[in-house]
């Protein structure tokens, strides 16, 4: 079966009320590294969970930038719990979180350079190998570039998908918020994705600090986000979508809210399938 319509991040708050939700969201994204553990309170209701709601699996530690060797150990862990939940997919973040065993827990921007696409390309390979299946490489939002970059961000990740042969995860909030930081056109970054290789959507909020934005997830979605989903439905086609929220974790009838616009407006907007 594939994987279609509009999503949630599970968040540890919600875990009771979403059980009560199962008409209002059609599938939940959980966080990878929240379920690695054996047991406890987490897993228990992931359990619950699964038998009511597709899911995906979301990771935020796979540092598929870093020059570290790919962990292995991990990647085990990992393998193992989707055999458990059967996820539709995996995904992670095209960035480096650490380097010599160090995690500095944020999502960290690369130099866009050959060396470096050719880095992520060979990783990429061997998580796949690894897990035995495709992964998704989601865009991050950054606050500084590199000089020595050699290309564009968006020309970078459409390389590192077609010469690795992974999917990609968009997010429509981070391509936003990136261009107003650096100063680019938003709409560039959507034309150059491969639309045969872009399997969903992420919607945030985000925070405004005097003009430089901050990825956040705090907040609920702006209009200029909306406004570049519209775009991306339009290009792209009803894509499986999802909200992220992270922190001032609203009741779970507002983000069910904030869904039903985004299925409003792909309803409206998005590309009908040849
Ligand atoms: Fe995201």
């Amino acid at each position: 079966m594939q994987l279609a319509g509009f999503g949630l991040g599970l968040r540890t708050p919600h875990y009771e009320a979403v059980l009560g939700e199962t008409h209002a969201i059609d599938w939940l994204e959980v966080i990878t590294e929240n379920y690695l553990g054996i047991g406890g309170k987490p897993l228990h209701y992931l359990e619950r969970i699964r038998e009511r709601f597709p899911l995906v699996m979301h990771g935020v530690s796979l540092s598929i930038g870093s020059t570290d060797p790919v962990d292995l150990d991990y990647l085990a862990t990992v393998k193992a719990l989707a055999a458990r939940i059967e996820p539709h997919w995996i995904s992670d973040h095209l960035c480096w979180t650490g380097i010599e065993g160090r995690n500095l827990h944020d999502l960290l921007p690369l130099p866009y350079t050959e060396e470096a696409l050719a880095l992520v390309v060979a990783r990429v390979g061997q998580v796949q190998d690894a897990l035995g299946r495709q992964i998704l490489l989601e865009n991050v939002s950054s606050y500084l570039s590199f000089r020595s970059s050699e290309m564009s961000e968006w020309e970078f990740l459409r390389e590192v998908a077609q010469r690795a042969d992974c999917a990609i995860l968009l997010d429509i909030n981070n391509i936003y918020v990136s261009s107003v930081n650096h100063g680019f056109d938003p709409l560039l970054y959507l034309r150059t994705m491969p639309s045969d290789r872009v399997r969903q959507f992420h919607l945030a909020g985000h925070s405004d600090l005097n003009g430089h934005l901050i990825d956040t997830h705090d907040h609920p979605i702006v209009q200029p986000v909306w406004d570049l989903y519209c775009a991306a439905v339009a290009q792209f086609g009803a894509v499986p979508t999802m909200i992220e929220r992270d922190d001032n974790i609203p009741e779970l009838a507002e983000l069910v809210a904030e869904l039903q616009v985004a299925r409003n407006l792909a309803a409206r907007h998005a590309r009908q399938a040849a």
